[in-house]
């Protein structure tokens, strides 16, 4: 039977663990990227557009702090987080929502004994929506699971999970890669390409954000470099990837760290065309996005990492001479030395303009789970769409 918690998520076919996210067609808890189509993709990223459009002036933020001030939310993140944490605190502000923390379970109950299933059933009596991080792959998922069988499920927000996911990262990295290559984005870019300041859109921009254009990412090349096998943010990015046909994917690790069969599997399935490579360097100038990620040795069992040379999955300021002009350079952060700081400057670099748009990522994605994006859409066409 379905839903019950005995079960483990992952022995299911991904449509059952969809079924059993999502309300319809639309996500109730956000936990995995298969939960997300590519018109429900669009759909958040316009409406990302929208809300950051319609928080720039006092009218706006207003109107958008009362679309949810009745409802409170969770911040339930026993792993360390700065970004991940403070963009969904910040949406929770935007959106009007109150929130609360637990973030060291040392200071909660747990440390006389209380299961961590029992805490998130309280939580579920206090709060209307939980936004969790949490070490153990599976475990958001199994929690939602959980919730739907209690008398007041209320949805999960999967912020992180294990090795396995990251989705509303895989989000918010789309809805950059929408801006960079969108054509309102590329005409951004062009107005400010030999500036420093990238393609950035101004806040006073009006007019009805685009719709994805029927080949977007057609003939794009997207390389995911550095930790693949046990970087979450790359395995939830290459499923989303997957719902746009022509797109063509390199994998660039060390062997140690080449990303999981489970997804070429997936990718292949898809019909997506990928190569496995070992060096950056002979692929840069093929490239229109870089996704550059860290070793992610904190997931080591015995200091393995140590022995891996990560050199080759850098990159470098000698290489900009072979970027194609509209190249992005994307990080999910934090960073160590996979991105040569002095990089930070050129248009190419697209990683803190990630961290912002973030944060209208996942006030779209909250506003969409309870309901009141059509509220949001209605009011950015009445004030800002001519
Ligand atoms: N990208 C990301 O998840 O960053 P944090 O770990 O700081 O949340």
């Amino acid at each position: 039977m379905l839903g019950t918690i005995e079960e483990e998520p992952a022995q299911l076919l991904t449509s059952q663990r969809v079924a059993q996210l999502n309300r319809g067609d639309k996500p109730f808890h956000v936990i995995l990227s298969q939960q997300f189509s590519r018109e429900g993709i669009e759909q958040l990223c316009r409406l990302s557009e929208m809300v950051r459009r319609i928080n720039d002036d006092r009218e706006g933020s207003q109107f958008l702090r009362g679309t949810l001030s009745h409802k409170r939310a969770m911040l339930y993140f026993i792993q360390p987080s700065t970004r991940t944490f403070l963009s969904f605190s910040a949406a929770c502000q935007v959106l009007g929502i109150p929130y609360n923390e637990v973030r060291n379970p040392s200071t909660s109950s747990e440390v006389k004994g209380e299961t961590e299933d029992d805490t998130v059933r309280v939580l579920s009596q206090y709060f209307d929506l939980i936004i969790m991080r949490h070490p153990v792959e599976g475990f958001a998922e199994r929690m939602a699971l959980m919730l739907n069988g209690m008398r007041r499920p209320l949805p999960i927000i999967n912020g992180g999970s294990g090795k396995d996911q990251h989705p509303t990262q895989a989000l918010l990295d789309i809805y950059t890669l929408y801006r960079c290559f969108s054509p309102r984005g590329a005409e951004r870019g062009a107005a400010t390409r030999g500036s420093e300041r990238g393609a950035v859109p101004r806040a006073s921009d009006r007019g009805i954000p685009p719709r994805f254009p029927e080949n977007f990412f057609s003939g794009k090349t997207i390389a995911f470099v550095g930790d693949l096998k046990r970087g979450r943010t790359v395995r939830s990015l290459a499923y989303l990837l997957c719902r746009y046909p022509g797109v063509r994917m390199l994998f660039v690790a060390p062997p140690e760290l080449m990303i999981g069969d489970d997804i070429l599997e997936y990718v292949t399935r898809y019909g997506i065309e990928y190569e496995i490579r070992h060096d950056l360097r002979p692929v840069i100038g093929e490239c229109n996005a870089v996704y550059m990620t860290r070793l992610q040795d904190e997931w080591d069992v015995a200091g393995e990492s140590k022995s891996i040379d990560y050199g080759r999955y850098h990159i470098t300021r000698e290489m900009s001479g072979d970027f194609k002009p509209d190249l992005a350079i994307l990080h999910p952060l934090p960073r160590r030395h996979e991105i040569d700081p002095s990089l930070d400057a050129l248009p190419h670099a697209k990683y803190w303009e990630q961290v912002r748009n973030g944060m209208w990522m996942r006030a779209s994605i909250i506003a969409t789970i309870f309901g009141v994006d059509t509220a949001i859409t209605d009011h950015y066409h009445s004030y800002y769409a001519h």
